[in-house]
């Protein structure tokens, strides 16, 4: 499924956003009226089925792309790869894996757990990048962040930080890395859902600037 959307230049994606997505994403199945909580409730839940769980702008991934010039990224929990897809777009070697990916991908992405794509390429990887580890699922995250940190590579992730919807409880709960986080220089930050504080983290041991 192509995600044109993508390419829009909204500044903020609100409510009125939200509602273009989904007018973009359902055609002539959505409401011409403004979403009330409840329609946003399932236009992001179909969103997150049909495109990803965070929500990637192009100004974001223009400075994740930035941000990546020059290095080889190992993406685990890739879902259908459409960050994948854009930051290949912007040149980015881009490694994308996922133990379950769907069956129709918009990007290429190999069938693979998380903590076997870290043993299999942390060593030709500079970066390791995830978008919403699942909450509670396994500490896979907690075991990337620390094989790059500890070759002194960088771990950059997008989700919700300190025990929200994202991430395993091992990895928010863990000090045996010493886990902390700051802002990653990246210029524009993904924008939220209603409800929803999504950042971009750059995981780094602790005595760093927290976010
Ligand atoms: C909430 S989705 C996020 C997908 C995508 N990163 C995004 O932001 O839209 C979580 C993804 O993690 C994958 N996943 C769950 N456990 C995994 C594991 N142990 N190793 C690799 N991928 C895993 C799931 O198959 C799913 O695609």
């Amino acid at each position: 499924m192509e995600n044109h959307y993508f390419e829009m230049e909204e500044e903020t994606f609100n409510r009125e956003g939200a509602h273009l997505v989904a007018k973009a994403l359902l055609g002539t199945l959505c409401s011409a009226d403004m979403p009330n909580r409840w329609d946003m409730y399932a236009i992001r839940n179909y969103f997150c089925r049909n495109a990803a769980w965070c929500f990637p702008t192009v100004e974001w991934a223009d400075s994740m792309a930035a941000l990546c010039e020059g290095k080889k990224v190992l993406e685990i929990g890739a879902g259908n790869g459409l960050i994948a897809k854009l930051m290949r777009a912007r040149g980015v070697d881009w490694v994308a894996t996922d133990a379950a990916p769907p069956e129709r991908v918009l990007s290429e992405v190999e069938y693979l757990r998380a903590g076997h794509a870290v043993d299999k390429y942390v060593d030709e990887c500079d970066l390791v990048f995830w978008s919403w580890w699942p909450y509670e699922g396994s500490a896979e995250d907690l075991y990337a962040a620390e094989n790059f940190l500890k070759r002194g590579k960088r771990v950059i992730v997008v989700g919700e930080s300190g025990g929200g919807c994202t991430g395993s409880r091992d990895f928010w709960e863990s000090d045996d890395i010493g886990i902390n986080y700051r802002v990653p220089e990246i210029r524009e930050d993904l924008p939220s859902w209603d409800g929803i504080h999504d950042h971009t983290h750059e995981v780094v041991n602790s005595g760093e600037e927290v976010w």
